[in-house]
């Protein structure tokens, strides 16, 4: 080990996390990369087990946070704090993202994956390998701070989905979060839905089976409210499922869609949602954004105060929203 310095700035994903990419062996999914570098462990990653040579590359990174070399696609990154660091003692993990097929049993309008090329999108490899690998060499770090954080495309249809999830919750794999499209019921998260141990996100975006259809352009809307039923009825706590609506302009922005989503949400009794505006037109919108957009986000926040329901605001309203100081609503 070379020198470390008792505090120093750093994050937790650098710290003792690992991004399963598509291609590639990361982080973290944040950070600025159209500013600068972004830290990566390998670059033509395809589930190979991590063995000494990749701790190897993870500590040097490590180090360069040690030593005050900050990357430029991590400034001005919310996670990075400076504190006492434990990463450089000893080579463990306690946070994932996995996300490393795009595939996926929907065809959502906004979903990045429609840009994917095909190749790109049929690759996966063996993620729950490597996984098995670390627990069985003690390199995961089963604490209450543990988290896994599922991606993707469809992480359900992840051909390892299925094992990574029970071999996570066997090891008492304290927090794992899935966003999924809700198409397919996961027998495994049903099980860690009961534990405790799983929490999902589904965003159906609609009240109706045509906005639905106009939308995910797969024919899954009963089949999916059917699912957000199912995983409610399993859960030991009613935060562990959230339904998300993402508003996305003429689409979906009106009043009476958002009232039949709220229908189906008290019908479905779910207590936990969220709310997002697409992302690219946040994007686009370069800072200014529609008197009609802030009217349907404070609309979908009155309806849940008055049904009693708990809301968050996902990444691009709550931009908006802390662009007018309301992000206290
Ligand atoms: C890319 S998806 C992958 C996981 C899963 N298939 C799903 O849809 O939940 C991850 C999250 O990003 C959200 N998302 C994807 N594209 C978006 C967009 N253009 N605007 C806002 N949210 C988006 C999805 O709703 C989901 O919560
Ligand atoms: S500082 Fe931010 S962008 Fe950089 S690795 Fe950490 S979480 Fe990711
Ligand atoms: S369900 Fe998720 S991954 Fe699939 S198309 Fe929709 S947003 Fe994209």
């Amino acid at each position: 080990m070379q020198n470390v310095p008792q505090e120093y700035y750093c994050c937790e994903w650098i710290n003792s996390g690992l991004h399963f990419q598509t291609t590639r062996l990361g982080f973290c999914c944040y950070g600025n990369q159209s500013i600068g570098d972004h830290p990566t462990v390998v670059e033509d990653y395809n589930g190979e087990p991590i063995d000494e040579n990749i701790f190897g590359k993870i500590r040097a990174i490590k180090q360069k946070f040690a030593d005050g070399d900050i990357p430029e696609g991590c400034k001005n990154c919310s996670y990075l704090r400076k504190s006492n660091w434990d990463g450089l003692k000893e080579d463990y993990f306690d946070h994932f993202m996995i996300g490393h097929s795009q595939k996926c049993n929907s065809r959502c309008i906004y979903c990045f994956t429609n840009d994917v090329p095909e190749d790109i999108k049929d690759r996966t490899y063996n993620a729950y390998a490597v996984l098995k690998k670390l627990f069985d060499e003690n390199k995961i770090r089963v604490s209450p701070m543990a988290c896994a954080v599922f991606l993707g495309g469809e992480p359900t249809i992840f051909p390892d989905f299925e094992d990574m999830t029970n071999l996570m919750l066997e090891n008492n794999f304290p927090n794992m979060k899935i966003h999924s499209s809700g198409i397919y019921l996961s027998s495994s998260v049903l099980k860690g839905l009961k534990t405790g141990q799983i929490s999902i996100v589904i965003s159906p975006d609609s009240g109706s089976r045509e906005v639905y259809e106009q939308i995910k352009r797969v024919d899954c809307f009963d089949k999916v409210w059917a699912n957000i039923k199912s995983y409610i009825a399993a859960a030991k706590d009613e935060k562990q499922v959230m339904v998300k609506y993402i508003v996305i302009p003429d689409v979906n922005d009106n009043k009476e869609e958002i009232d039949r989503w709220f229908d189906l949400i008290v019908e479905s009794g779910v207590k936990y949602i969220a709310c997002d505006v697409e992302q690219n037109w946040f994007y686009n919108c370069n800072g200014e954004y529609s008197d009609k957009m802030y009217d349907l986000i404070y609309y979908i926040n009155d309806r849940a105060k008055n049904l009693a329901l708990n809301i968050e605001f996902y990444t691009a309203a709550e931009r908006m929203l802390k662009k007018v100081g309301e992000n206290d609503l």
